[in-house]
């Protein structure tokens, strides 16, 4: 849940009538403050700069020095909080955000109730004060983020009377605009919140049934028509990839469909995620360590649900269908076996070599599903594989797909959105390797290149002519050892801001 402890405003007032208990100016590693500090008058801009000749504080980006009002500066707030920005040639959105999410944090743990800043007045390396605030309020809100359902003794209630009210000082000209930023933002941060939230839940409450309740719920009061598909009509469809990966669990999978129509007639965009509640493996049993991380196998559908959200509460003129397949992955005299084939909802047979390879089963199905809604494009995230973490670590997704234009514009929308992704390839050889001598196919492709393997997998299961891209969240989806600011320890919420960036400039 979002910290309901902070709140974000806009000003465009005089300074000498700011009250609040702090006032926030940026400082560089150079030496030097943020230009607005002049509009705060002599006193206090001679004070910063004697505090920076001094060594009190050096800029470098995070930190932080809390000060008194100099006397007789003419400026009401009780405390100067100057916090440092670093490079002012390496200013950018990303550093913005943590930057926003440090601020509130520093108000928090020096009990500042409510705070002017006055970081957005000026332009940072050509970042606009109108962007940088819609970047900074971005990483107040994600740093804001808390899970805290099963914390006796929660941290919110302890700060409940530490409530923080943080205002942004803009320009007279860009205080509309900065209002329009911000009311965006909080929506999108809502969709991430949830995203987030679905992620962190255990796999004794979260599980296919439970989670499609929720969405069914959490929709109801938005646009957004969802159909939940039982086993029952799963069978009717031929849907035995994902029946087969849920057959193990006493809770049977479901694949849950949400459309939001309010584009006319344009042909919708297809997300997909998967969302294995709890991946033990299967008969092909995980080993324990870190087992207990698998309860976010289900980050992929957790961001394609928080998305839905973003967009029905934005009302983009768009139309998207959502589409998340959910199982248990959990061994039982019932489960799949290795050896067994199976035959998925598109008529192709996939020999099923490793049980514990059972994202790309339910993906098959749920990626077929999403062709019958004739989509514009299919965009799917999935916690899918091992080898990405082994190969891109936890600072970008890795990403394949079908068509450079989707795949070039979704670099973007990453590169400026914060939630990174990086393309690998799906030459044909790679096909190759998923060759069956039994089936068609089968759902493990060796020991090299793993990511790639699983992602020429699905290719299987969208049309050649169909634009579409994978993106493999395994290493992103969630963080148990973050040190960022704007990102809490559990599952991030990747995905949603990268969707919303994505649609806001080439759907919209
Ligand atoms: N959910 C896992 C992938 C995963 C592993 C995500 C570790 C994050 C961290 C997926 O279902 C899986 O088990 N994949 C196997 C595939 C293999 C058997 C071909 C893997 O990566 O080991
Ligand atoms: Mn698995
Ligand atoms: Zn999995």
């Amino acid at each position: 849940m979002k910290d309901q402890q902070i709140s974000i405003n806009i000003s465009s007032g005089a300074i000498e009538k700011w009250r609040g208990s702090g006032l926030a100016i940026a400082v560089y590693d150079d030496g030097k403050a943020q230009k607005a500090v002049a509009q705060c008058g002599d006193t206090i801009a001679k004070e910063v700069q004697r505090l920076l000749k001094d060594g009190w504080i050096a800029g470098k980006a995070g930190e932080t020095l809390l000060i008194p009002t100099p006397a007789n500066s003419g400026v009401a707030a009780q405390r100067v909080l100057l916090i440092g920005m670093g490079d002012p040639k390496k200013v950018n959105p990303e550093g913005l955000r943590t930057l926003g999410a440090q601020l509130s944090d520093a108000c928090k743990k020096h009990n500042i109730n409510s705070i002017n800043s006055l970081i957005a007045l000026d332009k940072h390396n050509g970042i606009k004060g109108v962007d940088a605030f819609e970047y900074m309020a971005e990483g107040v809100l994600l740093g804001s983020y808390k899970f805290e359902t099963y914390k006796s003794k929660k941290d919110s209630d302890k700060d409940k009377d530490k409530a923080v009210k943080i205002t942004f000082a803009c320009k007279k000209n860009e205080s509309t605009n900065a209002k329009k930023q911000l009311s965006k933002v909080e929506k999108i941060c809502r969709g991430v919140a949830l995203a987030r939230d679905l992620g962190n839940q255990p796999g004794n409450v979260l599980n296919p049934a439970t989670l499609a309740e929720q969405v069914t719920k959490t929709m109801e009061e938005l646009p957004v028509k969802v159909s939940v598909m039982s086993e029952k009509a799963l069978a009717k469809k031929g849907m035995n990839g994902i029946l087969a990966v849920g057959q193990g669990s006493g809770t049977p999978p479901r694949m849950i469909v949400m459309e939001y129509r309010n584009g006319g007639d344009k042909q919708p965009l297809a997300v997909v995620g998967k969302a294995i509640t709890f991946d033990s493996g299967g008969i092909s049993i995980k080993p324990s360590a870190k087992m207990e991380e698998m309860k976010f196998d289900m980050c992929g559908g957790a961001a394609v649900i928080g998305f839905m959200q973003a967009v029905a509460e934005l009302k983009l003129p768009i139309n998207v269908v959502g589409i998340v397949p959910t199982a248990e992955n959990i061994p039982s005299s019932s489960a799949q076996r290795p050896g067994d084939i199976i035959k998925t909802g598109k008529g192709i047979y996939v020999e099923v070599i490793n049980t514990d390879a059972e994202g790309r089963l339910i993906l098959a199905d749920a990626l077929h599903h999403a062709e019958s809604f004739d989509p514009v494009a299919i965009i799917d995230f999935a916690t899918l594989t091992g080898a990405c973490v082994v190969a891109l670590g936890k600072h970008c997704s890795g990403m394949m797909g079908s068509d450079d234009k989707l795949l070039d514009r979704l670099k973007e929308a990453g590169e400026e959105c914060g939630d990174r992704v990086w393309p690998l390839p799906l030459y044909e050889g790679y096909q190759e390797q998923i060759k069956s001598t039994v089936a068609d196919i089968k759902n493990v492709g060796g020991p090299g290149g793993g990511t790639i393997t699983a992602g020429c997998f699905l290719s299987r299961f969208v049309e050649d002519d169909r634009p579409w891209a994978h993106i493999d969240i395994a290493g992103t989806g969630w963080d148990m050892a973050s040190s960022k600011p704007h990102f809490p320890k559990g599952a991030t919420g990747v995905g949603v801001r990268l969707l919303c960036r994505y649609v806001e400039k080439h759907i919209v």
